[in-house]
C-alpha cells in the first residue's frame, strides 16, 4: 500500500508563534506530519531538531524543515509568518508590511497545493485572512483566520476565574475583529444554561457593570499587557490553533469564533471577521446566526466598518 501521510500540517513561519504551534501539535498526537518553513531555514531546521529529540516521549509524528514544495499533500497550511507587534504597536499597524509578505507566502503555497485549508494566524489576522482569500482564489470555507478564538478563551478564563467555574463550562464569545474593536457578547454568556446576568445576581459578589467593563478591558488589552512584559504572546494562541486544527482533522463540527469571509451574514459583505462558526474537515462549514442584542449588533457593525476602512487602503 502506498505510504500516504495522513494529517500533514505545514507551518509557515517559525518565530515564537509558529514554533510553539508546532510543539503544541507535536504533543497533541493529532497529526502525523509537521513541516516547518521559514525564510531563515537554519531556524526552521533548529526547531525541527529540538522537537525531534523529544520524539521518544510522544506519539509518532514526522517533523522536518522544508520549502514550499513540501506543501504538496498538506491538509492544512498554518501561516504564522510576518512581522509581529512591538510594544506600543497595534495589530493594524502591521498591515502593509504583512500584506506584502503574504503575497509571497500565499503565492508560493498555491503553486504546490490548491486543495488544503489555509489557516491564517499572523496579525492583523482578519485583514490577512481576507488578503489570503483574495490571493489564493480558494473557496471561502477553506480560508480561515484564528480570529477571536484566543480572545474568547481569554474571556472564558477570566469569567471562570471570577465565578470559580471551570472555563470549559463557561459559554461566552468575543466576536468581530481580533483587535481593538472586538465585541463581548454578554447577552450570550451562560453557565449551565443560566444566563450570566442571572448567575451574577445570585452570586452578589460584584458590581455587575464595573465587573463587565473591567473584564472586557482585560480581554481586549491582554496582548498589549503581555507584549509589554515579554515582547510576544504565543502559548495561548498556539493552543487556540491546536483546537482549530483538531476540529478540522477530526471533522468535529465544533463551534469556534474563527474568522472567515462574510457574504451577507449580519448584513456584512466582502470582509473577514469572527462569529461563532461551525468548523469541520471542510473548514468553516457554516457561520451561525447568533441572536445579538442591539448594542452588540451596533458594535459588530462598527468593528466591520473599521476593518473595511483598512481593506480599502490595501494594495492587492
Ligand atoms: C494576541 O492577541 C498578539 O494577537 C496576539 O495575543
Amino acid at each position: 500500500m502506498k505510504n500516504k501521510s495522513i494529517n500533514k500540517i505545514v507551518i509557515v513561519g517559525t518565530g515564537f508563534v509558529g514554533s510553539t504551534t508546532a510543539y503544541t501539535l507535536m504533543v497533541s498526537g493529532l497529526v502525523s506530519e509537521i513541516v516547518l518553513i521559514d525564510q531563515n531555514s537554519k531556524k526552521a531546521e533548529g526547531e525541527a531538531m529540538d522537537m525531534n529529540h523529544g520524539m521518544p516521549f510522544v506519539r509518532p509524528v514526522r517533523i522536518y524543515n522544508g520549502d514550499y514544495s513540501d506543501c504538496r499533500g498538506a491538509d492544512i497550511v498554518v501561516i504564522t509568518g510576518g512581522a509581529n507587534q512591538k510594544p506600543g504597536e497595534t495589530r493594524i499597524d502591521l498591515v502593509n508590511k504583512n500584506t506584502e509578505i503574504f503575497k509571497d507566502i500565499v503565492g508560493n503555497i498555491v503553486k504546490y497545493n490548491t486543495d488544503c485549508i489555509l489557516l491564517v494566524v499572523t496579525n492583523p489576522v482578519d485583514i490577512l485572512t481576507y488578503v489570503t482569500y483574495k490571493l489564493s482564489g480558494f473557496p471561502k470555507n477553506r480560508v480561515i483566520g484564528s480570529g477571536t478564538v484566543l480572545d474568547t478563551a481569554r474571556f472564558k478564563y477570566m469569567l471562570g476565574e471570577h465565578m470559580g467555574v471551570d472555563p470549559r463550562n463557561v459559554h461566552a464569545y468575543i466576536i468581530g475583529e481580533h483587535g481593538d474593536t472586538e465585541v463581548p457578547t454578554w447577552s450570550l454568556a451562560s453557565i449551565a444554561g443560566i444566563p450570566m446576568d442571572s448567575y451574577c445576581k445570585e452570586c452578589k459578589s460584584c458590581d455587575d457593570e464595573s465587573f463587565k467593563r473591567d473584564t472586557f478591558d482585560k480581554v481586549k488589552n491582554a496582548a498589549y499587557e503581555i507584549i509589554d512584559r515579554k515582547n510576544a504572546t504565543y502559548y495561548a494562541v498556539a493552543l487556540a490553533v491546536r483546537r482549530i486544527v483538531e476540529a478540522i482533522v477530526r471533522n468535529e463540527n465544533s463551534i469556534l469564533t474563527v474568522s472567515s469571509l462574510f457574504e451577507g451574514e449580519y448584513g456584512l459583505n466582502d470582509i473577514c471577521l469572527s462569529i461563532p462558526s461551525q468548523v469541520n474537515s471542510e473548514g468553516v462549514s457554516r457561520i451561525l446566526n447568533v441572536p445579538l442584542n442591539d448594542e452588540e449588533t451596533g458594535l459588530l457593525n462598527k468593528s466591520a466598518q473599521a476593518l473595511k476602512e483598512v481593506i480599502s487602503g490595501l494594495n492587492l
